[in-house]
């Protein structure tokens, strides 16, 4: 029973994002893009014009999705909001909080007898407050929050502060949920109230989530 999408113009973002320290190195996460690439084929099979915001994952462009890949948290923040208007945004990349103030363009080195290393590391734009707070808002703004502890109240608190319309939280570091599995469990949070969903693949978890965002958006 899938609802149908035609003309909705959907934005996905998806997978983590990397940091360059140097031309060797990079701050990264775990996070693998298959709940966003999930959500963005489910999209497009129920019509939906869909562009893919994704960060460096080696996934395969689900059928009908317009992909625009990127590496960093500026390069994510940056395609999302040139990919606006929309009428729905899915903030499912985990994008980086912190980049280096400094990219060096040579590969750092040690010193002798170095022990320590110190990174200064800047906050990035929180692109899912910033696509909520626009001008051009989406009718429907979607988070994600991966957390490790207290998921609901901490869930909770992002969709106020970044004024969402849902949050889907998962709990991350335990087994068969979250990062890296095909398998996940997501408790949807709005301002009404909650609802658990799964745990379930990722791709029947991107179905029952967009049966709820095709409601909100009848
Ligand atoms: N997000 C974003 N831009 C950022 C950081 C996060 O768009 N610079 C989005 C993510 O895509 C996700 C949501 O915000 O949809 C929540 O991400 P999360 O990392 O769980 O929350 P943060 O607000 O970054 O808080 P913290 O990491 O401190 O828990
Ligand atoms: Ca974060």
């Amino acid at each position: 029973m899938s609802a149908a999408l035609a003309g909705v113009r959907i934005v996905v973002s998806a997978g983590p994002t990397y940091e360059d320290i140097d031309p060797a190195r990079f701050l990264g996460n775990r996070s693998s893009g298959k709940m966003g690439f999930a959500v963005a084929a489910e999209a497009a099979a129920r019509g939906a014009q869909v562009v893919l915001v994704a960060g460096p994952v080696h996934l395969p462009t689900p059928a009908g999705v317009q992909r625009i890949d990127v590496r960093s948290a500026r390069q994510m923040h940056a395609a999302v909001l040139s990919a606006l208007p929309c009428d729905a945004y899915i903030g499912a990349a985990a994008v980086a909080d912190f980049t280096p103030r400094m990219t060096s363009p040579q590969k750092i080195k040690k010193q002798a007898g170095q022990e320590t290393l110190m990174l200064e590391l800047v906050k990035t734009s929180d692109i899912l407050a910033e696509v909520a707070a626009s001008p051009q808002r989406p009718r429907l703004v979607v988070g994600f929050a991966a957390e490790t502890e207290q998921v609901a109240e901490y869930a909770r608190d992002k969709l106020l502060r970044k004024r969402l319309d849902l949050i889907c939280a998962n709990q991350v570091g335990q087994a068969g949920a979250g990062f890296e599995s095909d398998d996940n469990a997501l408790l949807v949070i709005s301002a009404e109230g909650q609802q658990a969903l799964g745990p379930a693949s990722k791709q029947t978890l991107a179905g029952q989530l967009l049966d709820l965002l095709a409601e909100r958006l009848a």
